[in-house]
């Protein structure tokens, strides 16, 4: 079995809009702990097939114990950005089926020494691959201030990212940028006291950018997405799991583009480049969680789900 530390969001929602064929070759791209992948594998018959992708070595591990398990689950060490090669490598034509849940999971914000959170002391880390890839203090260590206020401005929505941008590379040069505490400290006190009482904490915009900086995640959506479409067979299906707007907007504008494919300009009486639509939404309208749902596992609260369909 797999563990169960962390819970998995929108499950019924997920495996409804991903399942068209009970039979079919389905891709998990975000295994996790491995919630979605077992409540699919779940309602699949003996013959259908789920692979998995994790860039977390830790999330791996337990997908190998599930792979021993089931002879129809296979898992992949890799970032989603790599599911063109691995396809290909494995002699895999065509899927049924992909599901994205974005982000992090629960074990790595909880974990102090990953460095994801603020609520807990940790070094400048944030690596989901903490084997493969440059660490937020290594990132840190080279990045010019412009480029800082970009990621945080862009990343996080953060209107106070010059404020903090100059603040954090001051910190850095005092030597005085050890850990995520002192990175909380950093940024609470570079935002207006005015600002700085809201909903959520006043690094929680900051901390989301700069762990899509230092993960490359709009990249790697944009990556995977193109491939996923490229994957899918006819009337087969893409599931998105996002957790803040500016991941969703990303997931929206990638897939509207494949609806809308047209380039030609407006005052063209027709088209002229016969760009073809290669998708369709099933859901447009984001589903989120039931007040329900956000009560029993408040982390569902900022999930937004959209499903499109291969034409
Ligand atoms: C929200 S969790 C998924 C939880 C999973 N659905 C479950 O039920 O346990 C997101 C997972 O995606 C992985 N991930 C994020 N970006 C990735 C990428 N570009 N390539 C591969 N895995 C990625 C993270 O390491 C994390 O384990």
């Amino acid at each position: 079995m797999t563990q169960k530390n962390h819970v998995p969001v929108l499950l019924s929602d997920y495996i409804n809009g991903l399942m068209t064929d009970p039979d079919g070759h389905y891709i998990d791209a975000t295994f996790g702990r491995g919630g979605h992948s077992q409540a699919l594998l779940d309602k699949l018959s003996p013959k259908a097939h789920l692979s998995a992708f994790d860039r977390d070595p830790e999330a791996i591990e337990v997908g190998q114990k599930l792979e021993k398990e089931d002879a129809r689950f296979s898992i992949y060490h890799t970032a989603f950005s790599g599911l063109a090669s691995v396809l290909d490598e494995n002699n895999i034509q065509q899927v049924t089926g992909i599901g994205f849940d974005l982000g992090t999971s629960s074990p790595q914000l909880d974990t102090a020494a990953r460095g994801f959170s603020f609520r807990q002391e940790g070094p400048l880390d944030m690596r989901m691959d903490h084997q493969n890839s440059k660490s937020l203090e290594d990132k840190l260590e080279r990045v010019s201030e412009t480029e800082l206020v970009r990621v945080i401005r862009e990343y996080g929505d953060e209107r106070y990212a010059g404020r903090i941008a100059k603040a954090i590379l001051k910190a850095k040069h005092d030597d005085k940028l050890h850990n995520t505490t002192d990175l909380e400290n950093c940024v609470y006190h570079a935002i207006p006291k005015r600002s700085r009482f809201g909903n959520s904490h006043p690094a929680t915009r900051t901390f989301q950018a700069l762990r899509i900086w230092v993960n490359d995640e709009y990249q790697e959506l944009e990556t995977a997405l193109l491939a996923a479409i490229d994957a899918l067979a006819t009337g087969g299906r893409l599931v998105f799991i996002s957790f803040h707007s500016g991941e969703d907007r990303r997931v929206r504008d990638l897939i509207e583009k494949e609806i809308n494919p047209c380039t030609c300009p407006r005052d063209f009486p027709m088209c002229v480049c016969h760009r073809k639509a290669r998708m369709r939404w099933i859901q447009k309208k984001p589903i989120r969680a039931s007040e329900t749902e956000i009560e029993e596992n408040p982390r569902s609260r900022s999930s937004l789900l959209r499903i499109a369909e291969k034409v």
